[in-house]
C-alpha cells in the first residue's frame, strides 16, 4: 500500500484535520477540547473536527458516525480471519450480530433460546448510540441503554446469552456491567466476553516498544493516559476471572482463549494486512479527541506522530529494530466463555 497515494487513508485524514486547523484559532480549539462548550454538552450529539460524538457518555469518547461504523466493520473482518475457529458456527452468530452476519442461527448455541443481549454493540441490541439500526430481525430488539445502570430495566434470569465485546475501554463501570450480565442470564446461560488487553508488548527479545516502532509506542502511551484520565481500569484484562467470580459466576464455568494481534501484520500487503493498517490509522484518528482532551499531547504533536505510525504499521519503521519492527509488537486479546451455574 502506498501512503503517498492521494487515496491513502493518512492523506485523507491529514487533509481533513489540516482544513480544520486552518479554520480555527488555537484558543477556540483549546476551549472546545476542554469540554467547556455548554451548547455541545446539552446536545445528544456534538461535532468536533467533522466527527460526530454522542453526549451519553463522557468515558466513551470515540465517534458515533459512519466512518467509525466502517472501521468497526473492518475490525470484524480482521477478527474473523484471525479467529476462524471461533467465528464459525455459533461463535460467529453471537459475536457479530445480525446486520453483518445474517446467516446465523441463534438456536445453535442453546435450544429454547429466549433472548440475548449485546452490550455496546455498534449495530444491534443495547448501545448508547442508535447507530446503524437499519435491519429488523425477528430475534433482535434494539434499545438505547446506558450500561450498566440502564440494564436494570431488563428482567433478571431472562437471557440465554450476553455478549460483551470491546467494552473494556468504554466504561469505568466494567465490573458492575458484568454483574448485570450475571443477573440477566438464566441458569445455564452463556456470557461471552471478548476484549483487548489495551497494552502492547515487545515479543522481540532485547527490543523495547520504542525500538520496534517509536511513534506508535509514544501514541499508545498517550492513549493509555487518556483511558486512565477517564477512569478506565487498564488492568482489568488480567483480572477478568476475578471480575467474573465477583459478579457471581463459578470459577469452574470459565473458559478462556488468548490470541494476539501484531501492530504490523506479517504481510502488510495481504487483505488482512491492509485492513490492519487502515484500522490502526483510523482507530487512532477516532481516539484523537479523547487523547487531546487529556492534555498529554496537542494537535500538532498528534499530527506529527501519525505519518511515522503509518510507516511503522506498514512495515517501514525507522526504529532501531528495523523496518518490520512493529511485527514484534503484540496486542493480546482474551475470549472468555462463561456459563452461569445454579445459584
Ligand atoms: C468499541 S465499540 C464496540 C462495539 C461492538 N461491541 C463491537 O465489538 O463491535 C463500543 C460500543 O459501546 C458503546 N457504548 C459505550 N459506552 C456504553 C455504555 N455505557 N452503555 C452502552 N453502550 C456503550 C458505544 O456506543 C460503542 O458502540
Amino acid at each position: 500500500m502506498d501512503y503517498q497515494d492521494s487515496s491513502s487513508p493518512l492523506r485523507a485524514h491529514s487533509q481533513h484535520y489540516a482544513s480544520q486547523s486552518n479554520d480555527e484559532d488555537d484558543d477556540e480549539i483549546e476551549s472546545r477540547h476542554s469540554g467547556q462548550n455548554n451548547d455541545f454538552s446539552q446536545a445528544d450529539y456534538f461535532v468536533e473536527a467533522e466527527r460526530t460524538y454522542n453526549n451519553a457518555s463522557w468515558v466513551y469518547r470515540l465517534p458515533a458516525d459512519h466512518e467509525e461504523v466502517v472501521r468497526q466493520d473492518r475490525l470484524h473482518y480482521i477478527l474473523l480471519s484471525l479467529l476462524p475457529g471461533l467465528y464459525r458456527g455459533p461463535g460467529v452468530a453471537l459475536d457479530y450480530g445480525s446486520r453483518r452476519w445474517p446467516n446465523f442461527s441463534l438456536r445453535s448455541i442453546a435450544s429454547g433460546l429466549v433472548g440475548l443481549v449485546y452490550m455496546g454493540q455498534m449495530a444491534d441490541e443495547t448501545d448508547i448510540t442508535p447507530l446503524q439500526h437499519d435491519s429488523q430481525f425477528r430475534n433482535c430488539t434494539f434499545m438505547q441503554v446506558n450500561a450498566p445502570a440502564g440494564l436494570r430495566t431488563l428482567g433478571g434470569n431472562s437471557f440465554d446469552v450476553v455478549n460483551i465485546r470491546q467494552m473494556l475501554h468504554a466504561t469505568d463501570e466494567y465490573p458492575s456491567m458484568v454483574k448485570e450480565a450475571h443477573r440477566l442470564l438464566r441458569t445455564g446461560g452463556i456470557l461471552l466476553v471478548h476484549e483487548p488487553q489495551l497494552q502492547l508488548h515487545s515479543a522481540w527479545e532485547g527490543y523495547s516498544l520504542e525500538d520496534l516502532a517509536p511513534c506508535l509506542a509514544q501514541m499508545i502511551g498517550h492513549l493509555r493516559a487518556a483511558y486512565q484520565y477517564r477512569g478506565i481500569d487498564t488492568e482489568l484484562f488480567s483480572k477478568m476471572d476475578q471480575v467474573l467470580v465477583e459478579a457471581g459466576f463459578d470459577a469452574d464455568g470459565i473458559d478462556v482463549y488468548y490470541h494476539y494481534r501484531q501492530a504490523c501484520s506479517e504481510d502488510p500487503h495481504s487483505e488482512v494486512g491492509m485492513n490492519e493498517v487502515l484500522n490502526a490509522i483510523s482507530f487512532l484518528y477516532a481516539a484523537r479527541l479523547m487523547i487531546l482532551e487529556t492534555g498529554v499531547i496537542d494537535e500538532d504533536g498528534f499530527d506529527q506522530l501519525m505519518p511515522g505510525i503509518s510507516d511503522e504499521v506498514s512495515g517501514r519503521s525507522r526504529g532501531i529494530a528495523g523496518p518490520l519492527g512493529a511485527q514484534g509488537m503484540l496486542s493480546p486479546w482474551g475470549y472468555w466463555w462463561v456459563i452461569k451455574g445454579h445459584e
